[in-house]
């Protein structure tokens, strides 16, 4: 059974994120994945995102040393299948509070600069981006990160990119997004 996390980084509860991110679970559940939602806005944090104290690297396990509410979701990354990152577009760019997890992922590489290596367990993963803009313009400036991301990582990459998808909670009568989000999850929960 594929192992399906999704980090759902809008802080508006009901809006377009939260739609595309529970319709990508609909169609991955109806073909029997796992799904898991984290509503990445509303995780208690201790930090402001990562401090760069670099003790992950000292660790044996890849694991963040932060103890609040995002370190248990990092480490369910390195057991998942699938990451998605759903997110609206913040000046081109994704959500602040989906970004706070993001960064934590340094604990989840081990780098050698001597050796001039780096390993990680997300390595063999699929990254897939949900985001959604009520322009046309900079969805795709936005999906380079995660691209990259997932190239240097050794992950598969996927996005669904809406644009004109108005303001919070205007995109869940637009049927043929509901489709495409519905399909993509379908898809991807029985690749
Ligand atoms: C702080 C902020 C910045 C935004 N920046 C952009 C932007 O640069 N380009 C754009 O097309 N839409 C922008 N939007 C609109 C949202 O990306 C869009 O409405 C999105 O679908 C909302 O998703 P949500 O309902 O999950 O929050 C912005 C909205 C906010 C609140």
């Amino acid at each position: 059974m594929k192992k399906i996390l999704i980090l759902s980084g809008s802080p508006v509860k009901n809006g377009n994120t939260t739609a595309l991110a529970a319709w990508f679970a609909e169609g991955a559940r109806s073909k029997g994945a796992q799904v898991d939602i984290v509503a990445a806005a509303f995780l208690k944090y201790k930090s402001t995102g990562c401090t760069s104290c670099r003790r992950c690297q000292a660790l044996k396990e890849y694991a963040c040393v932060i103890p609040d509410e995002a370190t248990p979701v990092l480490a369910r990354m390195s057991e998942a299948d699938v990451i998605v990152m759903a997110t609206p577009l913040y000046f081109y760019g994704p959500s602040a509070q989906l970004k706070l997890v993001m960064d934590r992922m340094f604990s989840l590489y081990k780098w050698d600069n001597e050796a001039g290596t780096m390993t990680t367990p997300l390595k063999g993963k699929k990254l897939v981006l949900l985001a959604s803009a009520y322009e046309d313009i900079g969805l795709d400036a936005m999906e380079k990160p995660f691209a990259l991301t997932a190239d240097y990582s050794g992950m598969g990459f996927e996005s669904l990119l809406v644009p004109n998808a108005g303001e919070s909670g205007d995109v869940k009568p637009q049927a043929a997004v509901r489709e495409k989000a519905v399909a993509l999850g379908c898809r991807i929960a029985q690749e």
